[in-house]
């Protein structure tokens, strides 16, 4: 069986896009592959974040992944931080790699551009790809599902382990990115050719925990355009074509048939359809998480998968140590 792995950040709130780009992907390939999926916790360490907040983050993703479906009988379901050799392989990997590549990284540019002294941009946002590239090749990953703006860093996690295993006679798997059919990015609701994303917290970012009143809202006010025609076209129509990628991701239902349905019946119509699917998803999935926490599984859970997640990593160190002759 071929083995997928793929992680989220416990750093602020999950969002919709999250779950429409990953989650719901993991869900619907838990019974093909070996899976792991685990909580990047060391990676929410790359921007400053509340001690308080991150364990309260931690526990709700782990909440959310169980609520979502992930049965930890079938997938290796795990913090990052409990298994501590992602921190070793990814020092490793941060002396396979060079500056020039990791300062090409998108996501590294939007984050940095951010902060105005550049002298203070912290030294993990900037290596944070190498610690990712550990945590894909120390599983010997086939496939890693991940929404687009995380597709640089696994192609440069090929290149890492390609040159690795170029200098060393081997010791990696290349690994492929997988993106969702339909939902790889979700956008904001208030700048729709912007991706939805939960460091953003304003009006266009739907919270999986929020209230749901405002979730509504939020949908209810999603920026269109002017011609109040329900139809997808992602350069002409981006709010419009991100409502039909939410509702029909959510309802199993083609894009074609949604814009057979509300083609011509207004917007207001249209959104409050993609509201009462979306708001009932959510009801649902925060039932679940309210159960989960209280009934106090999520320890037991976390602790018997980084034993199964320990013994894998652990060999393939081990491996890696020998290659470069520190064994
Ligand atoms: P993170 O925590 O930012 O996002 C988690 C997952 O959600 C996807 N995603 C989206 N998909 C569609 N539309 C959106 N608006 C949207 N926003 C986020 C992301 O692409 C991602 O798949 N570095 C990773 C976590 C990570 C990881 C890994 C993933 C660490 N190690 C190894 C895979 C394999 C991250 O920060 O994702």
């Amino acid at each position: 069986m071929k083995t997928m792995l793929s992680g989220i950040k416990p750093t602020g709130q999950l969002t919709l896009g999250n779950y429409i780009g990953a989650i719901k992907q993991f869900i619907s390939y838990q019974n093909d592959y070996e899976m792991l999926i685990f909580i990047a916790d060391l990676h929410a360490l790359t921007l400053p974040i509340d001690p308080k907040e991150l364990k309260e983050n931690t526990e709700n993703l782990i909440a959310i992944y169980l609520a979502c479906g992930l049965d930890p009988n079938k997938v290796i379901l795990f913090k990052q931080s409990d298994v501590h050799e992602h921190a070793e392989l990814g020092y490793i990997l941060a002396c396979q790699s060079n500056m020039g590549e990791l300062s090409r990284m998108t996501q590294y540019k939007d984050k940095s551009s951010k902060i105005s002294n550049k002298e203070s941009i912290p030294t993990g946002l900037f290596i944070y790809p190498t610690l990712m590239a550990a945590d894909i090749l120390l599983y010997d990953a086939d496939y890693v599902p991940v929404g687009i703006d995380q597709k640089q860093h696994v192609e440069l996690t090929r290149d890492i382990a390609e040159r690795f295993n170029r200098t060393y006679g081997g010791g990696f798997k290349i690994p492929e990115t997988v993106l969702a059919r339909s939902g790889a990015k979700i956008n904001s609701l208030s700048d729709p050719n912007k991706k939805m994303s939960k460091s953003e917290s304003d009006k266009g970012t739907i919270y999986l925990l929020d209230d749901l009143a405002l979730s509504r809202k939020k949908i209810m006010s999603a920026v269109t355009d002017m011609d109040n025609e329900v139809r997808f076209d992602m350069e002409n129509k981006p709010g419009i074509s991100n409502l039909l990628t939410i509702m029909s991701t959510l309802s199993n239902r083609s894009i074609e048939d949604l814009e057979n349905e509300y083609r011509h019946g207004g917007y207001g119509n249209f959104k409050k359809a993609v509201a009462d699917v979306v708001i009932s998803e959510l009801e649902a999935l925060q039932n679940k998480v309210n159960e989960i926490k209280k009934s106090g599984i999520i320890s037991q859970v976390l602790l018997e998968g980084s034993k199964k997640a320990e013994a894998l990593a652990s060999k393939k160190l081990e491996l890696i140590y020998k290659k470069i002759g520190l064994r």
